[in-house]
């Protein structure tokens, strides 16, 4: 009998579609790193810094470009593999972000780029904190497509009809027992409808589904887009970057 290969859980899911990921996934605006620095009290440039479920490296890389002496942690092979074949200078380890395997305040500065939400607070934020040196930063980060653009609040509400409330829209959650200072910046990227479904393929939700009802869901949408953009889309994003100090 042949093997079969277990369906991923949603929170690592992206392996199946690492390449891709990588490719048409937005990247975070220089203002976000500009904003985790003036929050945490020190420049990226000589920082030591874990970058956790740093999937294909998207935020690893802008932090090594600003000079971080950043590893990557990723707990899923797939992603680990694609990060490694792009970014062969940036060290990786293999972990999990509720149980870092890096040793006690070693770091200056801690990020989840788009990956706290697939973690158990209650047992990243400890993780966390023992990584970090005393003063050190734990950095949250969010690129969601900004909501108060009309259209994206109508897909967005397709969305939620084809998939169920909640789905698509990172939970911010910042756990109580820290203090956290938040900001949200506005920006668009130009593309077309090809490379904007290409990006909505890349969502957990997608890649979870069978290849036809992905396909149902992919030509709905742009029958949809295609009404309003014959071309071109502004993808409007609102980032959201929240830090909290290790007290
Ligand atoms: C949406 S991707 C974000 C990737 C990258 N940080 C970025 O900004 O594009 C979420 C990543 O979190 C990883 N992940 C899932 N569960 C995790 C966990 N418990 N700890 C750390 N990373 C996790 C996934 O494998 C995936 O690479």
């Amino acid at each position: 009998m042949a093997s079969e290969t277990p369906p991923p859980t949603r929170a690592l899911a992206f392996g199946r579609a690492a390449r891709a990921y990588d490719a048409y996934r937005p990247r975070y605006p220089g203002a976000a790193f500009k904003t985790v620095e003036e929050f945490s009290g020190r420049p990226l440039a000589g920082a030591r810094v874990a970058d956790v479920g740093t999937g294909t490296g998207i935020a690893a890389r802008a932090l090594h470009e600003r000079g971080a002496r950043v590893v990557g942690v990723e707990p899923g092979a797939a992603m680990a593999a694609q990060f490694r074949g792009e970014l062969p200078g940036i060290p990786l380890v293999r972990g999990d972000g509720n149980r870092l395997p890096l040793a006690d305040g070693s770091l200056d500065l801690v990020t989840y780029a788009q990956s706290w939400h697939w973690t158990d607070p209650a047992r990243a934020v400890p993780s966390a904190l023992r990584a970090l040196r005393p003063g050190g930063a734990l950095a949250l980060m969010w690129n969601d497509p900004d909501p108060s653009v009309p259209w994206v609040a109508d897909q967005r509400a397709r969305i939620e009809k084809w998939f169920g409330p909640g789905c698509f829209i990172s939970d911010v959650r910042t756990p109580a027992e820290l203090s956290w200072r938040k900001r949200t910046l506005r920006w668009s990227r130009r593309v077309t409808v090809d490379f904007h479904l290409a990006k909505l393929a890349t969502h957990s939700a997608v890649i979870m589904l069978d290849a036809s009802e992905a396909a149902a869901f992919l030509a709905a949408e742009r029958a949809q887009l295609t009404r309003h953009f014959p071309g071109l889309l502004d993808e409007p994003y609102a980032t959201t970057v929240v830090v909290a100090l290790r007290p």
